[in-house]
């Protein structure tokens, strides 16, 4: 039996359960749940492995009720109350989820244990890209009560206080997943964005909400960008002038404002594609939900760097080009993975850590700690744009495989790198650029081959060319560095780009 090593056996006594992922060599995943037990002794630990959806109806099972009957201990899934037993997967239902063997074994070269687990069937070489703890310290926190009288809070930033509403609307309060999705897309108080968006996220791990809601005849519609405070000066990236980027504050407005958008793109990839594609299974959903609420965790430390930095959110003028991504991507999920998922957040794998490490020179500890939570969350939302590009291709494949019956299976084979440079050629502007963070890029999926000697051919609309060529004569564009020159004509794709560089200069 393939076994896989999970992790030190220390490296799980932090939190009781976990999130697993593993992938294949053939690029397969498989999202999977660890459940660790307290016993009275730590050196023998009971440790179980299940499947991380439940197999009724796609429940998250990272926050299930864990329950020992006798000589058995079960996993009970929060939206019908299904058990199923640790060891064998069995429920009473008559229901079964796959459970794997999990072994500690010592290590003699280490000196310590370790823990292994059965491998899945379905792929070779399966290796852990993920390990992350379900308690997470945002995550886990309850989200607001379902009072309809409740209020956001809104005495972090002077600048959220305009206008505020309950986290659950008085009237015609959402059911679904996909219904939260439209009302948190709609609410353009960044505050009460945030509030909504964790308590959707923990309504639907923990059973509050019963649906996804994707497949029903008229699902709610997204709108075609979401509105933002009247407050909030947006205005073409071409103005906000690199000379002007230099401060700390300014720095962690333009990347709080790329985090607002991130909440939005998260939510809307759910709720525009889902409908298109009723068979995206609830890990899909799962996924995404996940990135909703990491972007809104983003949002909010960055909200009170920017207060400790007397910059409240929405003082400075910030712009809205990452959505011009989403609208160019609106009509296919596989130019959406590509573009937002693949090409701007693989980007910011690239040029965060020397962001990082100009704050760390210039002593600001705190951010430094931000900026490293963000950059480990956005190497795990990498992860889950290449696992669901892949899951299309494979989609597709099928679909090629159905209508050409009897032809050679390898013929039809939808190649991931293939279709993500086809993606890329066809929906993007120039080239991708590096220098790339490899490491990163690998960990969450993406080989070189994906992406290097790599342009994007898709032409310049004509008004786009006269906003370039305005920004190009203008006096701030004089001042700028080569680089700077590039990213300001890419103006759209490198937004995440952008302000690394605009920082270094
Ligand atoms: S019992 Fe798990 S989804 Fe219904």
């Amino acid at each position: 039996m393939a076994q896989i090593l999970i992790s030190p056996l220390q490296g799980i006594l932090s939190h009781f359960r976990f999130i697993l992922t593993l992938r294949s060599e053939e690029g397969k995943y498989h999202g999977l749940i660890l459940f660790r037990l307290s016993t009275d002794s730590p050196s023998n630990p009971q440790i179980y492995v299940m499947e991380a959806t439940c197999p009724h109806l796609g429940a998250e099972m990272s926050h299930a009720d864990i329950e020992e009957y006798e000589d058995s201990v079960v996993a009970v899934c929060p939206w019908h109350r299904y058990d199923f037993d640790l060891k064998t997967g069995k429920s009473e239902t008559g229901l079964r989820t796959c459970t794997y063997a999990v072994e500690v074994k010592f290590d003699p070269d280490s000196h310590q244990d370790q823990i292994w687990m059965e491998a899945p069937e379905g792929g070779k070489n399966w290796r852990i890209v993920e390990l992350r703890p379900v308690s997470e310290e945002f995550a886990d926190q309850p989200p607001s009560p379902p009072n309809p009288s409740t209020k956001s809070d809104t005495t972090v930033a002077p600048y959220a206080q305009e206008t505020t509403g309950p986290v659950v609307p008085d009237i015609d309060p959402p059911k679904t997943l996909m219904e939260w999705a439209v009302l948190i897309l709609n609410t353009p108080n960044p505050t009460l964005k945030v509030e909504r968006t964790r308590y959707a996220v923990h309504a639907y791990r923990t059973g509050a909400i019963l649906s996804i809601g994707h497949k029903v005849t008229s699902p709610p519609i997204p709108p075609a960008q979401p509105p933002r405070e009247t407050y909030m000066n947006i205005v073409d990236p071409g103005k906000i002038q690199s000379g002007k980027r230099k401060n700390r504050a300014v720095m962690l407005h333009a990347l709080a404002n790329i985090e607002q958008w991130a909440i939005d793109l998260a939510w809307d990839i759910m709720v525009r594609f889902g409908p298109m594609h009723k068979d995206l299974p609830p890990a899909f959903f799962s996924d995404f939900a996940k990135m909703a609420l990491d972007e809104s965790k983003h949002f909010s430390l960055l909200h009170a760097r920017l207060a400790s930095l007397a910059t409240p959110y929405g003082s400075l003028p910030v712009h809205a080009s990452l959505w011009d991504s989403a609208t160019l991507t609106s009509k296919s999920l596989l130019s959406r993975l590509a573009i937002i998922h693949l090409v701007h957040e693989a980007r910011g794998l690239d040029v965060n850590p020397k962001t990082i490490e100009k704050f760390r020179k210039a002593g600001d500890k705190e951010s430094v700690d931000v900026l490293e939570i963000i950059h480990a969350d956005e190497v795990t939302h990498v992860t889950a744009g290449h696992r669901w590009f892949v899951w299309m291709c494979e989609q597709q494949q099928r679909k090629k495989n159905s209508k050409e019956a009897g032809m050679e299976q390898a013929s039809a084979y939808v190649d991931p790198i293939q279709a993500f440079r086809e993606e890329v050629r066809r929906c993007w502007r120039g080239d991708i650029k590096g220098p790339f963070n490899v490491e990163d890029r690998e960990k969450a999926g993406l080989s070189p081959e994906f992406y290097e000697d790599l342009r994007g051919e898709m032409p310049y609309q004509d008004e786009e060319v006269k906003k370039v060529e305005i920004v190009k004569s203008s006096p701030a564009k004089q001042e700028l560095k080569e680089s700077d020159e590039d990213i300001t004509i890419d103006r759209v794709q490198t937004a995440l780009a952008a302000v690394s560089v605009a920082y270094e200069s």
